[in-house]
């Protein structure tokens, strides 16, 4: 028998599916077409998906933004908001944007679905990594 708690995880808020069918600043086509700064790919052990973002940087802000994915409807609505949350932030205050921040921005993701919701950050970890290493040089 399933409970009314189990039942409701399996539903995706509206926030959530308006996200996954509309996903804001995702990249469409190639992306050798958009000029960014800098780009980071990582891969999620739990499910093997990647997420690949690319940066444009002005004064350490974040001024533009793009990204792909392999992920499924969680990370794409996810990595959506977070490009949103992201945008027009310096630097440091995109890496403080949390796991919980996207949560609270889409509605709340299904629980089993909450690693999802950390890829696209990562990337946006590892393209700023990135930028920071070859100013470093
Ligand atoms: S199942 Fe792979 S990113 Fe969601």
């Amino acid at each position: 028998m399933t409970t009314k708690q189990e039942s409701q995880d399996w539903v995706y808020s509206a926030k959530v599916k308006e996200h996954f069918l509309n996903p804001r600043n995702f990249l469409m086509g190639d992306e050798s077409k958009f000029t960014h700064d800098t780009e980071g790919i990582v891969g999620n052990p739990i499910c093997g998906d990647q997420m690949k973002m690319f940066l444009k940087i002005k004064d350490d802000k974040i001024t533009d933004i793009k990204w792909k994915t392999y992920g499924c409807a969680s990370a794409i609505a996810s990595t959506s908001a977070l490009s949103q949350l992201a945008k027009g932030k310096t630097l440091d205050e995109a890496l403080k944007i949390t796991a919980k921040d996207i949560d609270d921005y889409l509605g709340n993701l299904p629980k089993h679905k909450f690693h999802c919701s950390v890829l696209g950050h990562e990337a946006l970890e590892a393209a700023i990594k990135n930028y920071r290493d070859q100013k470093d040089h």
